[in-house]
């Protein structure tokens, strides 16, 4: 949560500043500010709200200063307000500092400063770094780094901090531990961001900081010292992602963009996996001998990464026949879950940066367990953490509520599924071309879903923009999609709803329906069709306005004021297609209630704090 951006060069520092900040807003936006060198002065200014308040300000100001930091906001500590907008400043303006994290001591901090005679104006968390490392500055007077490293040491918590010091006005000094940060460089000047999209446009070339080292960033190098304060040596990466996948390219919204883009990222992580009609994974290191060595599977995640856990819970059981669990991450992480050195712990997540499960991989990796991150983000704390990484390749996912990212992770497991079905000798090899087969058909599907029902869905949506509540219904792998189309509803329109196994329904829920309630019913599973249909029967008669999504052999007119026909695949990849009406769904309806679908209220995109 939160988002920080710095740039130190010969541009002008306020419209790098602005930019960055404005493709991190997913990260947080309750305010926003920046803090930028000007006649030997660090001037802040900062804003309540969105983005656009702090450019309001802004314009009315000259700024020209080439070197500045800047925040966007997810609240912690204190309300939202301008006062506990970052920057924070320390007492007589030594230290000027943005954070992401959460500093958990800050508290007895504080109260160590007071006797120190610093006085504190916020009620952040934030504000007692920005003391703090002005405290041990002054104290040892041995620079930037010295006060930055016994920092380090004092505080507890998360964070990615950027820090100037008035001392030192052309360079802007870095450090993290357990929050994202990357840092660019190019011939213009260097860069650094919570995320890759913040600063793409300018460069490609990033270097990863690690836990525990600070950085310095002048305006034609990097250099990195670890706490010691000795100096190490980084190597550059080259970020493969477009520019233009950052971009909303015309699209009223990054959600439908992302959703549109579903077809062209699931044949790149397809081609990243499949070659030659033949699985392989030794990208992610993953050879036959390890695949086999593994008896039981532990998928940990949270929100959507999870939702495509327990899809893959359905068909690492039912195709490979292997014990899977599924556990949400801030769950596993304090229980004591029963692990053996034959589990194989699989970590989904879009950013790789998602504190819970950055700590469940964590807590895996101490009991001397392996570990497999399905990731999007190259470079993230889990990617670079686990043991075997399986890379989505979404691109850049910039709309909070996760789409193309989420259809990425199902392929990842598709795939994985099925080469431990076929290690384990559960399929034969014809079975495992028809499937390899079917997962390549999977992009051409959703293509022709997005051609044949955007519209469709787009004018049934508007109809929907004044309910309260709604139902997800379905069994199987239709009751794990049901979750996420849940999910993709409420989160961004605000209309409560909830999903449910049908079969769960008559145990308590069903009192729920009367008449009006929008129940969505998917029913793609053949083998549990029936009793499905014999579900939405129930909750008709009850009232119910019910949606069917279903495949084309079947006939549901009878049950559904409307219908949503999607084309047939191989049973264990249906979630692949029955989420997009899913998404346009939720897609659809938050436009017609005039609602910010790219950034809902209280969420951010990244969570790194527990
Ligand atoms: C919902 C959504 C979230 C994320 C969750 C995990 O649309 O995007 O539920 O799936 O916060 O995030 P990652 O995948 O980054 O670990």
């Amino acid at each position: 949560m939160c988002g920080i951006v710095g740039y130190n060069g010969n541009e002008k520092a306020v419209d790098i500043l602005l930019d960055g900040l404005s493709r991190l807003e997913y990260r947080g936006y309750d305010s926003a500010g920046i803090a930028i060198e000007k006649n030997k002065k660090i001037e802040v200014i900062k804003a309540k709200g969105k983005l656009l308040n702090l450019k309001d300000k802004l314009n009315k100001k000259n700024l020209d200063g080439t070197c500045g930091i800047g925040h966007t906001r997810w609240a912690t500590h204190g309300e939202p307000n301008e006062i506990n907008a970052h920057p924070h400043v320390s007492n007589d303006g030594t230290v000027t500092l943005v954070h992401n994290g959460i500093i958990e001591n800050y508290q007895e901090l504080i109260q160590k400063l007071e006797k120190h005679n610093y006085v504190f104006y916020s009620q952040t968390d934030t504000e007692v770094l920005a003391n703090l490392i002005d405290y041990y500055y002054k104290k040892y007077k041995m620079g930037p780094i010295d006060a930055i490293n016994r920092t380090m040491v004092r505080i507890r918590g998360s964070y990615a901090i950027a820090v100037m010091f008035k001392d030192y006005q052309d360079e802007i000094w870095v450090a993290r531990k357990d929050s994202p940060m990357i840092i660019g460089k190019d011939k213009n000047g260097t860069y650094l961001a919570s995320d890759v999209p913040a600063i793409l446009k300018y460069t490609k070339n990033v270097y990863y900081i690690d836990n525990l080292e600070c950085a310095c960033l002048k305006k034609d190098d990097v250099t990195f010292y670890d706490l010691n304060g000795d100096k190490i040596e980084k190597e550059l990466n080259e970020i493969k992602w477009d520019v233009s996948s950052a971009e909303k390219e015309g699209y009223e919204h990054f959600m439908i963009k992302e959703i549109n883009e579903q077809p062209d990222v699931i044949k790149k992580t397809i081609n990243s996996l499949i070659f030659d009609n033949k699985i392989k994974l030794e990208n992610a290191n993953l050879n036959e001998e390890d695949l086999k060595s593994f008896d039981n599977l532990y998928i940990v995640a949270c929100g959507s990464a999870y939702h495509v856990g327990i899809c893959a819970q359905y068909i690492f059981e039912d195709l490979a026949r292997i014990p899977t669990r599924v556990e949400i991450a801030s769950e596993f992480r304090y229980r004591k879950p029963i692990l053996n050195k034959n589990t194989l712990v699989i970590i989904i997540s879009q950013s790789g940066e998602t504190a819970d499960s950055l700590a469940a991989l964590r807590e895996a990796k101490n009991k001397g367990v392996k570990t497999l991150a399905i990731v999007n983000v190259v470079g993230s704390s889990i990617a670079r953490e686990a043991d075997y990484v399986l890379y989505t390749l979404a691109g850049p996912e910039i709309a909070v509520a996760t789409t193309k990212a989420f259809s990425t992770q199902l392929i990842a497991i598709y795939v994985l599924a099925t080469e431990l079905a076929k290690i384990n000798k559960k399929i034969n090899n014809e079975y495992y071309n028809e499937l390899i087969n079917e997962i390549k058909n999977i992009p051409e599907k959703i293509q022709i879903i997005l051609n044949t029902l955007t519209e469709k869905i787009q004018k049934f949506s508007s109809k929907f923009s004044n309910i309260h509540d709604a139902f997800y219904i379905g069994r199987g792998l239709d009751y794990a999609i049901s979750l996420e189309g849940s999910l993709k509803l409420k989160e961004i329109s605000y209309i409560h709803s909830e999903a449910y196994a049908s079969g769960e329904l008559k145990h308590g829920t069903i009192s729920l329906i009367e008449d009006n309630t929008l129940v969505i019913g998917i029913a793609t599973q053949e083998e549990i069709y029936e009793k499905t249909i014999s579900n939405l029967v129930e909750v008709k008669s009850r009232g119910a306005y019910v949606i069917v999504i279903t495949t084309e052999d079947k006939d549901v007119s009878k049950v559904a004021n409307d219908t949503i026909i999607i084309p047939k695949t191989n049973k264990y990849f249906s979630p692949s297609l029955s989420v997009i009406p899913l998404q346009l769904i939720g897609y659809y309806i938050t436009v017609s209630k005039g609602l910010d679908v790219d950034k809902p209220r209280n969420l951010a995109k990244s969570v790194t704090v527990e």
